[in-house]
């Protein structure tokens, strides 16, 4: 059983804000002593430079390096260490697919396919691309309360689509796309595909061995792990054709003023000096998350999600957009509007009470202009969020509604 209470002692921020209510974590989340003590550690004890020093401490700092890379594979059901590039996130690893992998082969009249819920980070990349070589970026519409128009999909697919590159849990709304079935029925039209699991990979199991996926892409600060870190999965056949996106020191063979040779991947898309302690972080993070079973994460934070939803039920006038249906499979997001008070004053109010949450558009501006809405207020959960901070967050927004009747 996911027991918060006893969760949230491994995390220094709420010992040192016991008032605080934390439901932004589809922004980001806590870190626990784990990640803290083990980066800390790290700088005290092992810290040097990467894959270049001679010294004992270089080899040992690069071994934990490269050990982190292993830990990623396993923790994803990558085939292989060589499919995980270190990136500083999500957003890195998207532009690194779209400008190394697909802008050499995208030509004037090809088509990108998106959904209309993706987050910008997984629009304006494509979105560039395409206009640097004359292809069209097609969107696959959604309905009223956020979910795929799944009708829609297939009709979009065809032979003049190169890529379909889609969020697997929407951070607006909190609905999980059906991607397996997605990525079967793009590969029938031998269409690469994206997936973004910034949402997902905390609470689902992923394993893009079985899903086929192409790319998959997440950020370790949206797993517990700190910010600046990411990764990026890439299926052996793309990233071997894939020239480096930023060119410098660690990602050569050899050096002559008349040409560079690269070394393979994942060392090629690694320029400079990587993030080495946000590595260690994220494999601390991970170390974290391994401790639960994912079904149970799934199960409590469902519970949280349904508890949440019907004590905001009761609120006259709170619209709650995406699935309400208990039943439904959803991200551990609600997002929603009381009507006469704009998300933003929701938010700050709620800040007062030292309720965080996000609210605007979140990053998906096309989604918010398609249904029409100013933005709306979003409460995410983790694992370490209690019944008793959801009845204080409801109580709250009664007063909120209250307050502007
Ligand atoms: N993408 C993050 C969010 O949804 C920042 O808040």
């Amino acid at each position: 059983m996911i027991d918060p209470t006893e969760i949230r002692k491994s995390f220094p921020i709420f010992a040192n804000n016991p008032d605080l209510i934390y439901f932004d974590n589809a922004a980001t989340t806590q870190k626990p002593d784990i990640v803290v003590d083990g980066i800390c550690d790290f700088y005290k004890n092992d810290y040097s430079n990467i894959h270049r020093g001679i010294y004992d401490l270089a080899a040992i700092t690069t071994q934990k390096y490269e050990a982190v890379r292993d830990k990623v594979a396993t923790f994803i059901g990558a085939p292989s260490r060589e499919n995980i590039v270190y990136t500083s996130g999500t957003t890195a690893g998207i532009n690194l697919v779209a400008f190394a992998f697909l802008a050499p082969r995208l030509q004037a009249g090809d088509e990108v396919l998106i959904t209309a819920m993706e987050h910008h980070a997984n629009l304006i990349p494509w979105q560039i691309v395409c206009q640097s070589k004359g292809a069209t970026l097609k969107t696959i519409p959604v309905n009223e309360d956020g979910s795929l128009r799944r009708d829609s999909f297939r009709s979009l697919l065809n032979n003049k689509t190169k890529m379909l590159a889609i969020v697997h849990i929407s951070n607006a709304t909190g609905y999980i796309n059906p991607i397996k079935d997605m990525i079967n029925l793009a590969h029938e039209f031998k269409v690469p595909v994206l997936v973004d699991g910034a949402q997902s990979v905390a609470h689902y199991e992923i394993d893009v061995n079985a899903l086929d996926v192409d790319f998959f892409v997440f950020s370790g600060h949206k797993v517990f792990g700190p910010t600046g870190i990411g990764i990026l999965y890439g299926k052996s056949e793309h990233l071997s054709r894939m020239e480096p996106l930023n060119y410098g020191g660690s990602i050569i063979k050899d050096v002559r003023f008349e040409k560079t040779t690269f070394l393979e991947p994942p060392h090629r898309f690694e320029a400079g000096t990587t993030n080495i302690a946000g590595v260690i972080g994220l494999g601390y993070a991970i170390d974290f998350i391994n401790q639960f079973d994912k079904l149970k994460i799934q199960q409590y934070l469902k519970y949280l999600r349904n508890y949440c939803i019907s004590n905001m039920q009761e609120i006259k006038g709170l619209r709650i957009l995406g699935s309400i249906d208990d039943k439904n499979e959803n991200g551990a997001i609600i997002s929603f509007l009381l009507d006469k008070v704009h998300p933003h004053d929701v938010a700050t109010i709620l800040g007062v009470e030292k309720i965080a949450v996000r609210a605007g558009n979140h990053c998906t501006q096309p989604l918010m202009d398609f249904l029409e809405l100013p933005g709306t207020s979003r409460a995410s959960f983790s694992i370490y969020n209690t019944p008793y901070e959801v009845d204080q967050f409801v109580r709250a927004l009664e007063s909120i509604q209250q307050f502007f009747k």
